[in-house]
């Protein structure tokens, strides 16, 4: 009967996967007489064994046994392909703390290596690191066959939208293949989790705002939109005819700032194409004068809007799909989210709460509208908010903070008393 009961609290605070609660459960039944009451939290994705009473060395030995088991069995692992990239980083942060054990994959084709003892520095743990291109189907294999993962978050991809006007063949060779070979290797090696970035690009400029998931997704702007597109078509065939395979493609919206810690950022390579680095970068005088694209939109004070998502809460929505899939929470076999505040906020909003916040001026001037900008979008995250418990927490005043902490770190300025 309290062997019952204590498995009923066990199956309540749901470890993470069904191979530690069976172990667990087994040490219940045959090392009962040394328990007289514990209690597994869950925490923030975070875990801890308590033991509220004792009967001498026995319970010990107990705690440690449960805690190596909880603790190899979360070894199993994550792979995070573009894992020293912008957003690629700082969900290898989030991984880290909530104690998974990650293996980045990167070809450092828009990143560098140096990323990973910024990861160190804010976690403690050094991930292992793998340079390698997700193009090359022979290398990945050698991953796979050492088994150290169960689970993958997909971020490496070109993605930069101009370029992929430039370079299509380029773009639909390296996002396209990279998927198909992670998929290919899924299927191979019996790994049943993929998370995949994907845009709210997709649904270009949607009649009705805010975007939903039911929003049609319309023809893309450019190769790079259609790669988001192509690859969640992948993804839903592939799950429909593999049973072993499950995927959740997040749709981000805006991500922008930087870790608080600012040990890592977003790095971008040359001019900046994006709003906020393009921002930092010229407060910090690098480029001479921010232009902003466009004053005549049909919006209320006449710049576009977009949702700007904290990239720490972006990150964090990869930890919930990730355990969503893990705790075997899925409604489908192939679910999407979109992961936004919910809040639009214009160009000139961005402007002026940057220079509000950080205490600066910034040079500016209007020029005319840039080809292919939508003119507003933002999301409804209500079913991400609902579903994996996730919601957009940090203030635009907290994340323009960090971007600019950021920025000055690599200016080289002393931020050690901010
Ligand atoms: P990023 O360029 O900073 O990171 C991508 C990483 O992937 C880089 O480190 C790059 O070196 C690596 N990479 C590229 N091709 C590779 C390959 N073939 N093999 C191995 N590594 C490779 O970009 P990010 O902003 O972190 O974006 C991550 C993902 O999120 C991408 O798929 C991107 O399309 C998607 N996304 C980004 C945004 C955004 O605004 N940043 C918005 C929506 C979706
Ligand atoms: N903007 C300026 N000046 C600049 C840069 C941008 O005024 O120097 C404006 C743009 O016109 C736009 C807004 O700032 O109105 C945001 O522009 P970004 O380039 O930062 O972002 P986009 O929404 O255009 O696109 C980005 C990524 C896409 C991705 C999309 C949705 O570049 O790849 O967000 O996630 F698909």
């Amino acid at each position: 009967m309290v062997l019952r009961s204590l498995e009923l609290l066990v199956l309540l605070f749901c470890p993470h996967t069904s191979l530690g609660l069976a172990n667990i459960i087994m040490m219940l039944r045959t090392k009962a007489t040394c328990v007289n009451l514990f209690i597994f939290v869950n925490l923030s994705g975070k875990y801890s064994l308590y033991i509220l009473s004792n009967n001498g060395p026995n319970i010990t030995l107990f705690y440690y046994f449960c805690t190596s088991l909880i603790y190899s069995d979360m070894r199993k692992g994550v792979l995070v392909t573009g894992g020293t990239g912008y957003i690629g980083s700082h969900t290898v942060v989030e991984l880290l703390e909530a104690g998974y054990y990650v293996i980045i994959v990167d070809n450092l084709s828009n990143s560098d290596e140096s990323v990973i003892d910024g990861i160190e520095a804010i976690t403690g743990i050094r991930p292992d690191f793998v340079k390698a291109d997700c193009r090359n189907i022979e290398t990945l294999e050698k991953l796979f066959e050492k088994g150290r993962f169960d689970s993958i978050i997909h971020f490496a991809a070109a993605k930069a939208v101009g370029e992929s006007v430039e370079k299509p063949l380029e773009y639909y060779h390296n996002n396209i293949l990279s998927l198909i070979n992670i998929i290919s290797l899924m299927r191979r090696y019996n790994v049943p989790n993929l998370v995949f970035s994907s845009s709210c690009t997709v649904y270009g400029q949607p009649e009705v705002l805010p975007a939903t998931e039911q929003t049609p997704r319309l023809e893309a702007e450019s190769p790079y939109g259609n790669t988001k597109r192509i690859c969640e078509d992948i993804i839903r065939d592939s799950v429909k005819a593999y049973d072993s395979i499950s995927a959740i493609a997040l749709r981000y919206f805006n991500p922008i700032g930087a870790h608080p810690s600012a040990l890592i950022g977003e790095l971008p390579r040359g001019i900046p194409n994006n709003l906020l680095p393009y921002v930092t970068q010229t407060a910090a005088g690098i480029r001479e004068v921010l232009s902003i694209f466009g004053d005549d939109y049909n919006t209320p004070d006449g710049f576009c809007i977009r949702d700007y998502i904290d990239i720490n809460d972006l990150a964090a929505a990869h930890v919930a799909a990730l355990k969503r899939m893990i705790c075997g929470k899925m409604k489908e076999n192939f679910e999407v989210f979109n992961i936004g505040t919910g809040r639009g906020v214009s160009t000139m909003e961005i402007v002026k709460t940057f220079e509000k916040v950080n205490g600066l001026s910034l040079k500016y001037r209007i020029t005319g509208r840039r080809a292919g900008d939508i003119e507003a979008m933002w999301a409804d995250p209500s079913y991400a908010n609902e579903e994996l418990g996730w919601y957009a927490r940090k203030s635009l005043y907290e994340t323009l903070r960090s971007a600019w902490k950021w920025q000055q770190r690599l200016c080289g300025v002393d931020i050690s008393d901010e």
